[in-house]
């Protein structure tokens, strides 16, 4: 909950290769956005976590961990939070075991009673734009007031206010603001950008 209370906007990073992890790490903190959701997604990204992880400035966490054992080698290789597309109790249990913060996803009332069941405050909602947005985040959230929510997927510079404008959202995840093939000028334009949205949601 501290991460992404401190954190309203969270790049979600894919990286074919761990290469450009270092400057990217930079500019996301030169950018004032220091923190990075690196999906494990890619051969390069465990590498590219440990690559980003040497820089202190930056707080690194692994995405799309879908195992107990993706979770084990993401804290291995520095990540400080976990964040899941679903809601796996053996994923949670290991990273619970390893005292890495977890991020669970959920997309329905159901699931987010079963997060609420093995002791989860705040699950990721995933994927936000194709399961409703902000009205339903803002539905789950009128019955769950004590749950806490991360929308992902399909949220832009365009829609992030509307979810940032609830008081059960913690923060929002994309990789709007770092396009895979996008060059670190075009990235640093992007992450400007997101500045503003934060600041116009009065975060
Ligand atoms: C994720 O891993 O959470 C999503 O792929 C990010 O979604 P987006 O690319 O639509 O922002």
């Amino acid at each position: 909950m501290k991460i992404f209370e401190a954190h309203p906007v969270v790049p979600v990073v894919v990286l074919d290769d761990e290469s450009r992890a270092a400057d990217l790490g930079r500019a996301l903190v030169g950018g004032g956005l220091p923190i990075a959701e690196v999906t494990l997604r890619t051969p390069g990204a465990l590498a590219a976590i440990a690559t980003m992880a040497r820089n202190r400035d930056l707080l690194v966490g692994a995405g799309t961990v879908l195992t107990p054992e993706q979770a084990t080698a993401a804290a291995e290789a520095g990540a400080r939070f976990a964040v899941c597309p679903g809601l796996s109790r053996a994923v949670v249990e290991r990273c619970g075991m390893l005292g890495l913060p977890v991020l669970p996803g959920v997309a329905t009332a159901t699931e987010v009673l079963a997060a609420r069941e093995i002791g989860l405050k705040a699950v990721k909602f995933f994927p936000a734009e194709t399961s409703g947005g902000a009205p339903a985040v803002a539905a789950l959230a009128a019955v769950f007031g004590d749950m806490r929510f991360v929308p992902t997927g399909g949220i832009t510079a365009a829609n992030a206010g509307d979810y940032l404008a609830l008081p059960s959202v913690l923060a929002v995840g994309g990789s709007w603001m770092v396009p895979r093939s996008a060059d670190l000028d075009r990235i640093q334009e992007l992450i400007g950008g997101v500045r503003a949205v934060i600041a116009a949601a009065g975060r």
